[in-house]
């Protein structure tokens, strides 16, 4: 039913085969929530043990959200099973590069270097098809700085998912002054067979989401550098006082310490004396104390 899935949309001329190509945090998610909706998927990391805990995860969180349906009484053991192996039966893993070829929509995930990326949009440009929609799930990095690279700027996007890919609803579809419209509506449309809810944004430092995020999180480390209110109780005070799901200092060592540093240090730099970049932040990534993915940050995560 799933390969016939991929055949329609093949058929009505939409994206039928995804890449995937990075399969850390944010791409494991992508070539997840990608091959659940019925997508093939190839998913590409240049180094074996890399896409084998690429894969590892991915085989967790589906099994986590199969058994999640189950309980939830959404669906029945057996057909729980039958979506898990056909999600993961459709996800082509490979080190080989050249596979992202005969693919509809490329989504590059690979952590925020410029010239790692440019090296890699170089080869890219080089293997694809004319119709093609290459995307940049960059969070910090200009799309504008890449698209050249691919030497097909027309084909190219920005697609940013957030963190966890697999529950949160957002997709920022950023386009540049070269992207085709009609690129630009296949990107919006894979947003949309994802299930997720694509807005439309341009080509800006940060796009929406963390332009007003990333400060806010800094703000948050300011104010617990300045004693204000434990790092618990600021967290505390906007879950319950603004109905966040998470409090801002939690959700830095979710994101990453490192991730959130990065941003902010490189928009300071960019934009001088405009952000304010919290010293508590650049110690604790000295120290390596990166958040939930180390087990530490301004919190103790198990
Ligand atoms: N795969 C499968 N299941 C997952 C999962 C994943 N990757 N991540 C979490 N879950 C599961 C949890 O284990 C949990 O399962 P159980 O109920 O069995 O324990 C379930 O999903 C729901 O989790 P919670 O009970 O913790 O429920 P929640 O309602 O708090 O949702 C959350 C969790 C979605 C992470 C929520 O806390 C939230 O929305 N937090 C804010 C996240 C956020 O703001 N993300 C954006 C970060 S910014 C970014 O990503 C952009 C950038 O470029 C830096």
């Amino acid at each position: 039913r799933q390969t016939s899935t991929a055949a329609r949309r093949l058929h009505r001329g939409m994206a039928s085969k995804v890449g995937v190509v990075g399969l850390g945090l944010m791409g494991h998610g992508i070539a997840q929530v990608s091959a659940e909706k019925g997508f093939d998927v190839v998913a590409v990391e240049l180094e074996e043990r890399f896409l084998d805990s690429g894969m590892t995860r991915i085989q967790q969180s589906v099994g986590k959200i199969a058994a999640k349906a189950v309980a939830k009484g959404k669906m029945d053991q057996a057909s729980a099973d039958a979506h898990v192996a056909s999600a993961l039966g459709r996800i082509t893993p490979t080190t080989d590069l050249g596979a992202l070829a005969s693919c509809d929509v490329i989504v590059e995930a690979v952590i925020e270097d410029l010239s790692l990326k440019q090296k890699l949009y170089t080869d890219i440009g080089k293997l694809v098809h004319s119709e093609c929609v290459i995307a940049s799930n960059t969070s910090s990095l200009s799309i504008g700085a890449m698209a050249p690279f691919t030497g097909r700027p027309k084909q190219m996007v920005g697609l940013h998912f957030f963190n966890p890919v697999q529950l949160m609803q957002l997709v920022e579809v950023v386009k540049t002054e070269d992207t085709d419209s009609a690129v630009f509506d296949r990107a919006m449309q894979y947003a949309k067979d994802l299930g997720k809810t694509p807005i439309e944004c341009i080509d800006t430092p940060g796009f929406v989401v963390n332009r007003l995020l990333i400060p806010y999180l800094c703000e948050a480390l300011l104010m617990y550098e300045r004693g204000v209110a434990s790092a618990a109780d600021i967290d505390t005070a906007m879950r319950l006082g603004a109905s966040h799901p998470m409090g801002p200092i939690a959700l830095a060592d979710y994101v990453g310490l490192d991730t959130t540093y990065n941003i902010i240090k490189g928009w300071d730099k960019q934009f001088p004396g405009q952000f304010k970049v919290p010293a508590s932040l650049a110690a604790k990534v000295a120290e390596g104390k990166l958040g939930r993915k180390t087990g530490e940050g301004y919190h103790k995560w198990v």
